[in-house]
């Protein structure tokens, strides 16, 4: 196991700027998920730190080494990536122990390694099948093993669940944690899912344009977001923002509407909202019902606020027609208010329920 940090690290790919100055710090044994939008600069950075890209100045270090020169078999890492091509002509046997039989390690220990991490990922009874006899999930899991059987201070893991339908990612997901869980190795996970970072990670990376903008535990970004990036980003149902301004009597829509907020000097501000934090209030702000949709669980209600779009997510289950008027208020301290140069302002703090 080993600690990795990444020292204001960058990556040209001529003039082009793909990472442009980052640090971070992952614990020994910590699950660090790195995410953000596409073509932020995911694979380029988790790609540096396996030595399969090189990098343009900064430095990586991995356990006690500077790694910066040496080659990725030399950095005792292993990676997953979104296409894992498993060897079609070779049984999962084989794939998984395919790395060791290249490193001359000893037949009995090879079988014993292999064996080990089929155990751990449930593959025992399908070590003789071949790929194309297999289901994606498994298929995705001969890719985990031939990560296991090297037994590397680190894992990489390149968006491994992209090319799962919806239910199998979720049962991979708990799979990946709990494995996790049992090893206890420095794990860096890249994602575009803020829901696999959210209940995966013990630290989110959120990247955008080659920058960090903000990293912490998934809970801190959820209800202390730096900026409007990051409170937009993490959370779903996305974030509600309404843009207005700051006035003598409080914060006022851009339609004029006065929201509860706490008392700020007058300028242009955005007010976010989370979906969950509205209720349903006969003293509230009159909003007009779009469209109402019942999950079962809860209800989805997308409402006009004057002229703009608000989401609200209620646990109980409500009817209202398209056009129809109901009245929902804002829990006080679920308030962000963001100022013109998209930081957080408020201090307040969403409760943690
Ligand atoms: N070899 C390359 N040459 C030039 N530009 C590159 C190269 N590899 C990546 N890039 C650019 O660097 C940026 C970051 O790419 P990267 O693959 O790291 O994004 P990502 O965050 O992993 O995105 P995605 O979620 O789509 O996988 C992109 O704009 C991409 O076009
Ligand atoms: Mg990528």
């Amino acid at each position: 196991m080993a600690h990795v940090s990444v020292n204001n690290a960058r990556k040209d790919y001529g003039a082009f700027k793909a990472i442009k100055g980052v640090s971070v710090d992952i614990g020994d044994g910590e699950f660090v998920v790195l995410v953000g939008p596409s073509g932020c600069g995911k694979s380029t950075l988790l790609r540096m730190i396996a030595g399969l890209e090189g990098i343009t100045s900064g430095q990586i270090q991995i356990g006690k080494h500077i790694v910066n020169e040496l080659a990725p078999k030399d950095r005792d890492i292993a990676m997953v990536f979104q296409n894992y091509a498993l060897y079609p002509h070779m049984t999962v046997a084989k794939n998984m122990g395919f790395s060791l039989r290249l490193k001359r390690m000893p037949r009995t220990e090879i079988d014993q390694r292999v064996g080990n991490a089929a155990k751990i990922l449930g593959l025992e009874s399908l070590l003789e099948r071949y790929p194309k006899q297999l289901s994606g999930g498994q298929r995705q899991r001969v890719a985990m093993g031939r990560a296991i059987v090297r037994d590397p201070a680190v894992f990489l893991f390149d968006e491994p669940l992209s090319n799962l339908d919806a239910k199998l990612r979720v049962q991979m997901r708990s799979e990946i944690k709990e494995l996790h869980q049992r090893l206890q190795t420095t794990t860096i996970y890249v994602t575009h899912d803020q829901i696999e970072a959210m209940t995966m990670a013990d630290k989110i990376v959120v990247m955008k344009d080659g920058l960090i903008e903000q990293s912490g535990s998934p809970l801190e970004l959820y209800d202390r977001p730096n900026n409007l990036f990051v409170a937009g980003f993490i959370g779903s149902p996305a974030m509600n923002f309404i843009s207005g301004n700051m006035t003598e009597d409080g914060f006022r829509t851009a339609d004029g509407l006065l929201l509860p907020s706490e008392r700020r000097p007058p300028e242009a501000v955005t007010y976010g909202i989370r979906p969950e934090h509205l209720r349903l209030d006969p003293g509230g702000i009159e909003v007009t019902t779009v469209v109402v949709e019942p999950t079962g669980s809860e209800t989805l209600l997308i409402a006009r606020l004057g002229t703009q779009t608000l989401t609200c997510v209620f646990r109980d289950r409500i009817r209202a027609a398209p056009g129809e008027v109901l009245r929902i208020a804002p829990i006080h301290d679920a308030v962000h208010l963001f100022a013109g140069d998209e930081q957080r302002i408020t201090s307040g703090e969403a409760p943690l329920n």
